[in-house]
């Protein structure tokens, strides 16, 4: 193939701009009140998918966020990759944990990005990743080297479970139809060990209200006699975890997939410095579940968490109070065998069983998504391991990742398609928190990456 790194070299710093430009935008699915913004995001990303050369370009209205959906068809005869991503964010708050304001992207340099990092909200997750595939498209057409036919799916709910997108799939099977699927939202291990993500945790998210006395009371006139739903919730969340740090809603761990000791092997070869990931968090100890090191513990086991809890006064000063209601939203990440529907009854049963008759308990499941395994034996592996060997002069190593992405069961299951899950992120780039950054190394690299996996897949795939 002819080279395209003069013409990346050449339009460097076109393609950073472009990017800040995208990421000014706010567009937090979550928030209504950016409900303007994603709009004029999804827009946005449309108008470069038209200036690069895609030649359909459709907004789809949905009633949620709009998807954008573009194709260029080169030849029927060629494989077609559909291309995925999203332009969505997650709210940015706490505001005051950033350095900098989210939305006014700025370029610093840090310990593991000494070329620079992108800080704002999106810049990794997934805006700086997904836009690496509308400039890897445009360098491809430019020179004349787009090998086989693509299509883009881009969507504005994925950090809000994706719901409008599984319909969008389901009645558009053939517009959508295509060879594989193609994804970067993950991580790589570090910059100089390249990995390829192969599993994704599933999901079940639920949120619980416990109620006590019909209305808040003085906490020293009924204190004592009457049961707080606070504490009852806490005591309720703590016996979801043994002391093993197991998980004790019952039937919980039916039907999880074995993971051979040749596979667990493997998995911890990887390179893992425990000491350096508890300094980058601050924590001086580690805990998860017994038998299993941290690797295992994110890629490969299932975990209960709370993801935020409040009831009763957390104004200012002091207020005495005795709540009348206690709310937790918790998450379950599911691993393979795990049904996140079952998940949803057997949480709701045991959450019901487990509560005392002081109290009423109200449990109300949130989105969910399968957990997901990408064999590594298929063109499309082989094509990016190709791809990602050749920039980045390293073989990539197969890694679980611990987020999840729903929409890729979905893929599998309605379209009948497989993904690759080639991300170029850090896990320690703060996606869903303050300080959010994507390295310049990784935005290039994997512009760089990308053009190589369409030739290899194409190539491939001719050959067989
Ligand atoms: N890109 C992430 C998922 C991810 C990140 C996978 C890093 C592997 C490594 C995605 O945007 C995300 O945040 N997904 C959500 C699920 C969704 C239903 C809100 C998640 O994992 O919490
Ligand atoms: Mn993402
Ligand atoms: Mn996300």
């Amino acid at each position: 193939m002819k080279e395209l790194k003069p013409y990346l070299e050449a339009n460097k710093q076109r393609f950073l701009d472009e990017l800040l430009e995208l990421l000014r935008i706010p567009s937090v699915s979550a928030d209504p009140k950016y409900a303007g913004d994603v709009h004029r995001m999804a827009l946005a990303t449309a108008e470069h998918l038209r200036a690069v050369g895609v030649d359909t370009v459709e907004i789809h209205e949905t009633a949620g966020h709009p998807i954008v959906y573009g194709e260029k068809m080169v030849d029927p005869k060629a494989p077609t990759v559909l291309v995925y991503g999203h332009y969505d964010v997650q709210p940015a708050d706490p505001l005051n944990l950033w350095d900098s304001p989210p939305f006014e992207p700025v370029v610093k340099k840090t310990k593991l990005h000494p070329q620079g990092a992108i800080f704002a909200r999106g810049s990794c997750d997934d805006k700086g990743q997904m836009f690496m595939h509308v400039k890897a498209f445009e360098m491809m057409v430019r020179n004349r080297l787009l090998p086989c036919n693509v299509k883009f799916m881009i969507e504005g709910e994925e950090e809000v479970g994706s719901v409008n997108l599984e319909k969008f799939c389901k009645e558009h099977k053939k517009k959508l139809s295509c060879d594989v699927v193609l994804i970067s939202d993950t991580s790589v291990i570090a910059n100089d060990t390249p990995s390829l993500t192969v599993g994704l945790r599933g999901l079940c998210y639920m949120e619980v209200e416990v109620t006590g006395p019909n209305r808040d009371l003085h906490s020293g006139v009924y204190g004592g006699a009457v049961a707080n739903p606070v504490n009852v919730l806490c005591q309720m969340i703590a016996s979801l975890h043994d002391p093993k740090g197991r998980i004790t809603v019952e039937g919980f761990y039916d039907g999880v997939l074995k993971v051979s000791a040749k596979e667990r092997k493997l998995m911890n070869e990887a390179p893992f410095n425990e000491k350096e990931y508890m300094k980058d968090l601050q924590v001086n100890e580690l805990k998860g579940e017994k038998g299993y090191t941290t690797i295992e513990r994110t890629g490969i086991r299932p975990t209960l968490d709370v993801n935020g809890i409040w009831g009763g006064y957390i104004g200012e000063g002091a207020k005495t109070v005795l709540p009348s209601k206690a709310f937790a939203k918790i998450s379950m990440r599911l691993v393979p065998g795990q049904d996140p529907k079952k998940i949803e009854k057997l949480f709701q049963k045991h959450f019901e069983k487990i509560a005392p008759k002081s109290v009423k308990v109200k449990v109300m499941p949130h989105h969910g998504g399968y957990p997901v395994v990408v064999p590594t034996n298929s063109i499309e592996y082989k094509a990016s391991e190709k791809a990602m060997e050749k920039a980045f002069g390293k073989k990539p190593l197969p890694q679980r990742g611990g987020g999840s992405i729903p929409i890729v069961a979905m893929f599998d299951q309605v379209l009948g398609v497989k993904s690759v899950l080639m991300g170029f992120g850090l896990d320690s780039d703060n996606i869903h928190s303050p300080n959010e950054h994507y390295g310049l190394f990784n935005y290039y690299k994997g512009i760089e990456t990308i053009p190589y996996f369409f030739q290899y897949y194409t190539e491939m795939k001719k050959k067989k």
